[in-house]
Formats: C-alpha cells, structure tokens, sequence
C-alpha cells in the first residue's frame, strides 16, 4: 500500500474530532503526515526530539514544531487536543514508559477526542521484528535504538485507557520495503 495517504481513510473523524482544526502530532519525523493534513486545512501541533525533523516540518504551512521527549510529560495543558495523532513513534520505549506517554497522552486528549496510532507490529521482520538482543517481550536492540514491536494483544493492552474503535494489521511501504504495522483508532473515555 502507497504509505502516504493512509490518512485519507481517518479524515472524517479527524474532522469530526479536532477541536480548532488542530491535530497534535507526536514524532512528526519527516512531515508527510504534517504535510498531509495541513493540506486538509488543519493546523498540526509537529513535536519531535530532534531537531532535524522539527526543522523539516517548520516549512509547512500551519504547522507549529515543538521540541519534546515523548519519555517525558508532553508541554501542553490537560485535554488540549481533539484529536491525536502518532505513527510510528510510540515504539521505542520499555512498557513502564509506554504506560506513561500512554498516560500523558490520555492527559491531553479531549473529552471524546480521538487518538489514531500506528505501531510495529510482531510480524515486521525487514525492520528487526524478533532480532537482536532483547530486553522486555517483544522489545529488542535493532542498530543503535531499542525498538518494541506489537502483537494484536499487546495493541488492546496499550488502548486499554480508551475506548478502541479499529484495529487493522496493514503491510505498507517503507523506504521500498514491505512494513507490517498495526493501526489503531480509539475514543477518549
Ligand atoms: C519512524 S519515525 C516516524 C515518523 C512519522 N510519524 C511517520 O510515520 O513517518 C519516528 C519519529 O519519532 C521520533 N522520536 C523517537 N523518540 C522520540 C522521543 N523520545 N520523543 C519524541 N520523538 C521521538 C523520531 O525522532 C522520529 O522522528
């Protein structure tokens, strides 16, 4: 599946969710998806731990970069966001830290907000799924980060806060090669 559209599928409830038109970001890397829906008239909350990511996303327009570490309280006031948005980036972190930005995000998100995520899934052996020395379940070194990847079971478990509406396993492309992730909608409670 072409990987850059795949929010085309969620505008609605994002539409429906975003109080101000604003999507809070988190891991923003590249800015495709900050791309994408600012292209759709929303304004995009990018945060990033690095630098070089926020600098790319500063270029696009009604976008606002923050520099944050997802490992610690995220920078903005209770329930501030309709709708959250995090691809790709709740998966480096061991499960008592995930369990806490699960518990920051659920801080931020408004009543009946809507939190859209994907995550690596177990079966992503091209990007390290099952290889390398681990260090929780389905939590490993791959290169020079620690990368957890998710099975079905451990997708509920993350959501266990929120009120889950989908679940998919999807297999996109990555820089040329299959990726398999899961993706996940779920409500504020
Ligand atoms: C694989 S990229 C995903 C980028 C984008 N969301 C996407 O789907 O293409 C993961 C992003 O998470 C960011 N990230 C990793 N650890 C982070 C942390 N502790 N705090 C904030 N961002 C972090 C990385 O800098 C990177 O930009």
């Amino acid at each position: 599946m072409n990987d850059d559209r795949w929010l085309l599928n969620w505008l609605d409830e994002i539409n429906n969710a975003a109080t101000n038109a604003t999507v809070l970001e988190l891991g923003c890397g590249r800015g495709r998806d900050t791309k994408f829906l600012s292209t759709h008239g929303f304004q995009v909350v990018a945060l990033d731990c690095r630098r070089e990511s926020l600098y790319r996303c500063s270029h696009v327009r009604n976008a606002l970069p923050v520099q944050a570490d997802l490992a610690t309280n995220l920078p903005f006031a209770d329930h501030a966001f309709g709708a959250i948005l995090a691809s790709l980036s709740l998966h480096y972190f061991s499960w008592s830290i995930t369990q806490s930005i699960m518990a920051e995000i659920k801080r931020v998100l408004d009543r009946r907000g809507m939190l859209l995520i994907r995550v690596n899934s177990t079966e992503d052996t091209n990007y390290g799924a099952g290889q390398g020395p681990q260090f929780e379940e389905n939590y490993y070194r791959v290169g020079t980060q620690t990368k957890r990847f998710f099975d079905e079971a451990s997708v509920h478990d993350l959501l266990s806060e929120f009120d889950l509406q989908a679940v998919q396993h999807q297999t996109i492309d990555r820089y040329g090669k299959d990726k398999n992730v899961w993706e996940a909608m779920a409500y504020q409670v």
